[in-house]
C-alpha cells in the first residue's frame, strides 16, 4: 500500500514535470524561488489540503497566544509546507516526495504519515559504513529523469525503514533548555534504563549541541531538520545543506540532471527568509497535539504508566525556558519523552547515525499517539499494545511488567495512552 501510494504521488509529479515544465538546458537561478501561490493545482497533481482556519483545540492549529506577526509567519510557512515542488524550482534530481505535507499529513497538516523512508549501509566486523559514496545512508526513491532513481546497492547489508513523525508541538520541544534534558540522565534510575544524551554536530550553529529531533536524536533544532528535509527528501539545496545528492553516488548522472544553480532555496530579498526557514516557522508555531479528557479508567492507567516504569523514559512533562516568543516561554510540555537515547536491543535497526548506535533510539514523545498509527520507528507495530510488547533492551523490564498486568489494567493503560 505504502509503496503504491508513494509511487502514485511521484508518478503524478513526473507527469506534471514532463507536461508542464522543460528542464532548463543550462544553469539557471530564479531571482528567488517564486512564493507558493494560492492557485488551483494542475490536473493530475495531488492537491494539498487547503489552508483552513481551525479552532485552536485541533491538531494542526497554531500555538495559542501567537502575536499577529507570528501567526502571519505560521500561515506563510504553512503555504510553503504544502507547496508542491517542481524540477524547475529545484526538486530532485533525486527525491522522496514533492512536498512536506505529502508525507506529514495524518490528523492535520504537519502530522505523522504512513510513508516510510529507507536507510542503508554496510556493517563489517561491527563497524558501520553509511556507504556515502554510493548514495547512503538515506535512499532517494524517485528521480526527475527515467532510469536514474536510486536503488539500495548490492554492497549494503543493512536496510532499515523509518516512519514519518508528527510535527505538532515541536517548537515547545525545541524551547526546553538543554540542561533539563541533560539532567534527565542523572535521575536516580538504574543503569538498566538510564539514557544518554545525543551530542550532535549542529549545522545551524556550527557547534556541538543536544540532539532532540528525529528517531535517532539527529538534530537539535527545527530549522536544521527542515533544511535537511529540503535537501534529503526533496532534493532542494539550501544554505545549511548546499550539496546535491548524486544518484547512488554517480557524479556524471548528477551533472547531467542538476541544472538549477545551488543553493536552490535562496533567501527572498523581501523577507530575508529562504523556504526552509518559512517551513521552520510553521513547524515551530504548530500547537501541541490536543489531549483528551481522562475518565476513571484513564486515570488508573496513568498511575500504572508510572508504576510499571514507562515514565522512566517517557518523562510525562518538561518545561520550556524563558523565550522571546511568549507562546513558547515557561510552558509545560506534556511530551512523554526524556529526549534521550536508549539501547532498545532487538528493535535496533543497525543504522549508526552521528553518535547514535545501531541499537539506540531517542525515546519518542507519546503525545498525539492516537493519531500516529502504526507505531515504532519503522511502523512495524499496528497498534499501541503491540508497540509496547516489542520493547526490548532497556525497555524489557517495563515491557514484562506491562505483559504481566491483568486485562483490566492493560485496558486502563491503553485508555490513558489514548488521551495523550
Ligand atoms: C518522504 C517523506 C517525507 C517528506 C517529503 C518530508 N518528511 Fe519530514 N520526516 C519524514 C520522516 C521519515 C521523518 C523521521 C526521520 C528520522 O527521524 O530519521 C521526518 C521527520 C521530520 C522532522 C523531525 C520530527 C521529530 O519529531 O523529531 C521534521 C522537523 C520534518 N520531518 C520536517 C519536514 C519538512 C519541513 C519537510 C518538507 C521540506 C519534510 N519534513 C518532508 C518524512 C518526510
Ligand atoms: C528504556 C526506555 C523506555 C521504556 C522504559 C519504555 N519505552 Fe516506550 N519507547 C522507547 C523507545 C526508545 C521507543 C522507540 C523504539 C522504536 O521506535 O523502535 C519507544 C516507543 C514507544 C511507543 C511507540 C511510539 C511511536 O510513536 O511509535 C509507545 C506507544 C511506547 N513506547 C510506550 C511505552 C509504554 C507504555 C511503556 C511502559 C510499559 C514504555 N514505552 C517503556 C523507550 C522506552
Amino acid at each position: 500500500m505504502k509503496t503504491i501510494l508513494t509511487q502514485s504521488i511521484a508518478t503524478a509529479a513526473l507527469i506534471f514535470i514532463a507536461a508542464n515544465t522543460t528542464i532548463a538546458q543550462g544553469p539557471q537561478r530564479p531571482a528567488h524561488r517564486p512564493p507558493p501561490p494560492h492557485r488551483p493545482m494542475p490536473p493530475g497533481q495531488m492537491p494539498p489540503p487547503p489552508p483552513q482556519q481551525q479552532p485552536p483545540q485541533q491538531a494542526g492549529a497554531p500555538l495559542p497566544g501567537l502575536t499577529a506577526e507570528q501567526l502571519a509567519d505560521f500561515l506563510a510557512g504553512r503555504d510553503e509546507f504544502v507547496n508542491v515542488e517542481t524540477a524547475a524550482g529545484g526538486l530532485g534530481p533525486i527525491f522522496n516526495n514533492v512536498s512536506c505535507v505529502a508525507c506529514h499529513r495524518q490528523a492535520g497538516t504537519g502530522g505523522a504519515g504512513t510513508i516510510n523512508v529507507v536507510r542503508f549501509g554496510r556493517t563489517t566486523d561491527g563497524a558501520f559504513d553509511p556507504l556515502a559514496n554510493l548514495g547512503g545512508s538515506l535512499l532517494q526513491r524517485f528521480s526527475i529523469a527515467v532510469g536514474t532513481r536510486e536503488i539500495v546497492p548490492p554492497e549494503a547489508n543493512v536496510r532499515a525503514e523509518r516512519q514519518t513523525s508528527a510535527l505538532f508541538g515541536l517548537g515547545l520541544i525545541e524551547a526546553i533548555p538543554e540542561e533539563t534534558i541533560i539532567a534527565g540522565v542523572k535521575r536516580p534510575l538504574s543503569t538498566a534504563v538510564r539514557g544518554r544524551v545525543a551530542m550532535i554536530s549542529d549545522p545551524l550553529s556550527g557547534t556541538t549541541r543536544v540532539g532532540r529531533f528525529g528517531w535517532k536524536g539527529q538534530h537539535s533544532s527545527v530549522e536544521a531538520f527542515c533544511g535537511d528535509a529540503y535537501l534529503n527528501e526533496m532534493g532542494i539545496t539550501n544554505a545549511l545543506f548546499p550539496t546535491e545528492n548524486a544518484p547512488n553516488g554517480r557524479a556524471d548522472v548528477l551533472a547531467r540532471l542538476d541544472t538549477v544553480a545551488d543553493p536552490e532555496d535562496e533567501a527572498d530579498p523581501e523577507t530575508g527568509k529562504a523556504d526552509f526557514q518559512l517551513a521552520a516557522d510553521f513547524v515551530k508555531y504548530l500547537g501541541a497535539p490536543p489531549p483528551r479528557p481522562r475518565n476513571a479508567d484513564a486515570l488508573a492507567g496513568q498511575t500504572l504508566f508510572a508504576t510499571v516504569g514507562c515514565a522512566d523514559c517517557h518523562t510525562p512533562t518538561m518545561k520550556t525556558g524563558a523565550n522571546s516568543v511568549s507562546a513558547l516561554s515557561e510552558k509545560d510540555v506534556p511530551l512523554y519523552s526524556d529526549l534521550l537515547l536508549h539501547d532498545m536491543g532487538a528493535l535496533g535497526d543497525g543504522i549508526v547515525q552521528g553518535p547514535t548506535t545501531g541499537r539506540e533510539f531517542r525515546t519518542p514523545p507519546l503525545w498525539g499517539l492516537r493519531s500516529s498509527a502504526p507505531y515504532l520507528h519503522d511502523g512495524r507495530a499496528r497498534n499501541v499494545d503491540a508497540s509496547i510488547r516489542l520493547h526490548d533492551g532497556q525497555g524489557s523490564s517495563a515491557r514484562d511488567k506491562y505483559a504481566a498486568l491483568n486485562a483490566t489494567q492493560r485496558r486502563q493503560m491503553l485508555a490513558f495512552l489514548d488521551t495523550l
